[in-house]
């Protein structure tokens, strides 16, 4: 059990590091993540390690204590439709260098469905020249270090692909070290040298890119963790580094608030940006 104070501590150290908002309702949830904090920094003091987190040690293990990782391969695949049968050929069609931002990429598996995406685009429109690349982020160093990997069980994942793709043509096989009959995938390098993986916290004040330096740019199943008024700060953030024609994806329970006037809607969380804010 932890005292009001040491999770209202956790709390106001949430928000500091990652923008995450913990509303009184989430006590529950912040104990199970205190609890994980204690496993991860290996004793037991939690006011020891929340005086040590203050002052600033500890604090990637803190912030990945309380993020939400879940995620999985081609979540809300209407995007990667989009993606693939929209996006992509008006990029063949524009010519020059393509770029995409995964704003939130936790362990990967949104990232790979991306490069998936267009790899399989590029071959069913017969056009390998295209030149793209993805960067993707994530706060979390912890995912970060799984996504880089790019290793994940196959019989967890392998009712998320879609049917027009083969992970054969992505991903090597080979038997689970510990689980007969399950399996572990690799992303091959053919695929996995198309992303650059980075540290970025959507809260910074600065983000280190260009204006209008992409073409895409998916926010998804993030923004729903920030208060509306940090919402809608990072959305501009973002907006800024979209060209304008540029595509913003967005998760399914998340809207463009303050952009609204800026952006077309094409279809379920697909926003295409048509002025400038
Ligand atoms: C629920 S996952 C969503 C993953 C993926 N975008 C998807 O839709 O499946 C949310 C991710 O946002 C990351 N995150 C949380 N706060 C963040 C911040 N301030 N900056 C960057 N990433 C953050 C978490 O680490 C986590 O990996």
């Amino acid at each position: 059990m932890y005292s009001a104070h040491q999770l209202e501590r956790a709390r106001a150290l949430t928000y500091k590091h990652s923008g995450i908002t913990l509303g009184s309702n989430k006590d529950v949830m912040i104990a199970n993540r205190l609890d994980k904090l204690k496993r991860d920094v290996g004793h037991d003091d939690i006011d020891a390690i929340l005086n040590a987190v203050e002052r600033g040690n500890h604090v990637e293990t803190f912030v990945s204590s309380f993020t939400t990782n879940k995620t999985n391969f081609f979540r809300e695949e209407f995007h990667f439709d989009d993606l693939k049968n929209r996006v992509f050929q008006e990029a063949i069609a524009k010519g020059g260098e393509f770029k995409i931002y995964c704003s939130a990429a936790s362990t990967g598996e949104e990232p790979y469905s991306i490069l998936m995406t267009m790899e399989q685009a590029k071959e069913e429109y017969g056009s390998p020249m295209l030149n793209y690349s993805l960067l993707a982020t994530d706060i979390d160093l912890d995912v970060l270090k799984h996504a880089t990997n790019g290793v994940y069980e196959w019989n967890k994942n392998a009712d998320d692909f879609p049917d027009w793709i083969k992970p054969a043509t992505f991903f090597k096989r080979r038997p689970h070290p510990s689980r007969e009959g399950d399996y572990l995938i690799k992303a091959k390098e053919t695929l996995a040298r198309r992303v650059r993986f980075n540290q970025h916290n959507l809260m910074a004040e600065n983000y280190p890119f260009k204006p209008e330096e992409f073409d895409v740019v998916f926010c998804r199943n993030v923004l729903i963790y920030f208060s509306q008024a940090d919402q809608n700060v990072i959305l501009k953030k973002l907006f800024r580094t979209l060209k304008l024609g540029g595509t913003l994806y967005l998760g399914h329970s998340e809207s463009p608030l303050e952009l609204t006037p800026y952006v077309e809607r094409y279809g379920q969380n697909i926003f295409v940006k048509v002025k400038e804010f």
